[in-house]
């Protein structure tokens, strides 16, 4: 278990889909065009939702090798089915220690999503590092950066969503976590190693009627607050009560800011 459920992977990926920048991937596609089958690998896969999101974008014949470190996420990933005769194949892997190994063999694209708010510098840099010594290509997606509106505004909007970003600074599994800032480190970090980076934003846009993802949204803010204690109870309380009652009556929505990327190496192999 690694502390992402499936329900709340299933939850968010209607909006993920949506949220996804269009132009990074249609770079991502366009690089792939010419390829007759393509060898992918997802670091921390989840429940398959790029598998799902970006699949139909390829070349039929696809290799899907997903890793995560949650053996019930992978399982359901691996369940995805593929159109041709395209392979899936589970890789239980902690992404930490053992992120070398995910990325052993031959590999046209290495892609995220979701998880590089996760991680810290030093495995950012290990990741450019390694990408780099074999010229892969990286699509980065949903990479939270610390933008968030609520509508209506609340008094205590700005002291939540400081608390939640600092809370995001937190360690993940992978060292003290870039949270908001890790989409631009990794951007300049393959930059700095001869990468081109196409970039843009993805955020999502959760309406009133988006009632149930909202409630998951503010629970889990008001716990983050919470545990980085930056507020009292009592305000954190106050505002969850808020917020929810907004939502209840359909008069509330929601920006959570996003940034995707793609990075191809100056040559690919
Ligand atoms: C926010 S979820 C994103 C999942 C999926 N990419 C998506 O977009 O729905 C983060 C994922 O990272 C995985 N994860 C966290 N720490 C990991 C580690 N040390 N090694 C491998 N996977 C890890 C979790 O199991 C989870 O599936």
């Amino acid at each position: 278990m690694s502390g992402f459920s499936a329900q709340w992977l299933t939850q968010r990926e209607p909006y993920d889909l949506r949220a996804r920048n269009r132009t990074v991937l249609d770079a991502v596609a366009a690089s792939l065009k010419s390829h007759r089958s393509v060898r992918i690998v997802d670091l921390a896969c989840g429940t398959g939702s790029t598998l799902r999101a970006l699949s139909p974008h390829l070349p039929a014949r696809q290799n899907w090798k997903l890793i995560d470190n949650d053996l019930d996420l992978l399982a359901r990933a691996t369940a995805v089915p593929l159109a041709n005769d395209g392979a899936v194949t589970a890789i239980p892997l902690d992404l930490n220690r053992d992120l070398e190994a995910a990325l052993d063999g031959a590999v046209d694209l290495v892609v995220t999503s979701a998880l590089l708010d996760l991680v810290s510098d030093t495995w950012l840099d290990r990741l450019a590092v390694a990408m780099t010594a074999h010229s892969i290509p990286f699509y980065a997606a949903l990479s939270y950066d610390g933008r968030t509106v609520f509508t209506p505004a609340d008094p205590l909007d700005t002291a939540i969503i400081a608390a939640v970003n600092a809370h995001q600074l937190t360690d993940k599994g992978f060292g003290p976590a870039l949270g908001p800032a890790a989409a631009g480190f990794a951007i300049a970090a393959f930059e700095a190693l001869g990468y081109s980076v196409v970039h843009g934003t993805s955020d999502w846009a959760i309406g009133p009627d988006d009632r149930d993802l909202q409630h998951e949204v503010l629970s889990g803010w008001a716990d983050a607050a919470h545990e980085i204690g930056a507020l009292s109870l009592a305000d954190t309380t106050a505002w969850l009560t808020r917020r929810r009652d907004a939502v209840t009556a359909g008069r509330s929505s929601l920006v959570v800011g996003h940034v995707d990327f793609f990075a191809t190496p100056s040559a690919t192999r």
